[in-house]
């Protein structure tokens, strides 16, 4: 079997007597978008933190790329190339778009930052580096045109696809999102997926919670389907939309 990129294994993480997460394992391989849906309260959000270190699992353990990270600070983990988009420091509105990536390759630079300005001393090159990667970035998320254009005069889902790309500017391996088309229209979302997409195709894997189930099984691979804790469906989108279990979580009662 293909080696997994995320490994999950019985991992619980629960706030007072609430079992937010409750003995979730699971996998995540290379080269492909993974989902994971559920209702409102349903732990999500709760497992992505603590894939990223901002809670620590009380029972059970996660491994990226074979390492044990349950233990790991948020930072170690996002050097590793596990990252979340929407975690890094809110858009600057002022700022070009160009900017705004430099600021977030920058921000997560931190004392490496410093090692190159002093051991290595090309920081000049580290800069010309920077802006090539991001040039790069912004024409996969068909942003490019827009590089000199203030962030503040992009649309909400081309808002969204900049965030994508500042996350991008850690050369993540894998990077996990939380609800990248909430709150922009249908189509929007599809060009957010479509961008998604377009990095998967350059080898890049995703991890991604949404809502909007139609966007999120067009383009997904394999789905998880969360509820009270738990993972209680999983496989193909087009398996796991004929799966009873799956229609008594989202339209039972
Ligand atoms: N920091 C927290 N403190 C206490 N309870 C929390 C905290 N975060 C989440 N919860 C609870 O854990 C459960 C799962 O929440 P969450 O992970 O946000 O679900 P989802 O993202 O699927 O909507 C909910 O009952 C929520 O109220
Ligand atoms: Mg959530």
């Amino acid at each position: 079997m293909e080696e997994e990129l995320l490994k999950i294994r019985e991992v619980s993480k629960h706030f007072g007597g609430v079992y937010a997460v409750n003995g979730v394992s699971l996998g995540v391989r290379s080269g492909s978008i993974w989902g994971l849906v559920g209702p409102n309260g349903s732990g999500k959000t709760t497992l992505f933190n603590t894939i990223l270190g901002l809670h620590r699992p009380d029972e059970g353990a996660i491994y990226f790329n074979g390492t044990c990270i349950s233990h790991l600070a948020p930072h170690q983990i996002y050097a590793l190339g596990l990252v979340s988009a929407f975690q890094i420091p809110r858009l600057f509105q002022g700022l070009s778009v160009l900017d705004n990536m430099l600021v977030a390759a920058r921000g997560h630079q931190g004392d490496s930052f410093l090692n190159s300005l002093f051991l290595r001393g090309d920081w000049q090159k580290q800069e010309v580096e920077f802006a090539d990667r991001a040039m790069e970035i912004l024409e996969l998320l068909e942003l490019d045109r827009l590089a000199l254009s203030p962030a503040g005069e992009l649309s909400g889902g081309q808002r969204k696809l900049l965030e994508i790309g500042r996350g991008l500017m850690a050369s993540p391996t894998l990077l996990l999102l939380d609800e990248p088309a909430a709150g922009v229209n249908p189509k929007l979302g599809r060009r957010i997926f479509e961008g998604i997409e377009n990095l998967r195709r350059e080898g890049l894997s995703f991890f991604i919670i949404e809502h909007r189930l139609e966007l999120l099984f067009d383009f997904a691979h394999w789905v998880y389907v969360m509820d009270k804790g738990k993972i209680v469906v999983q496989g193909e989108p087009q398996d796991v939309v004929r799966n009873p279990e799956f229609y008594q979580i989202y339209f039972g009662e």
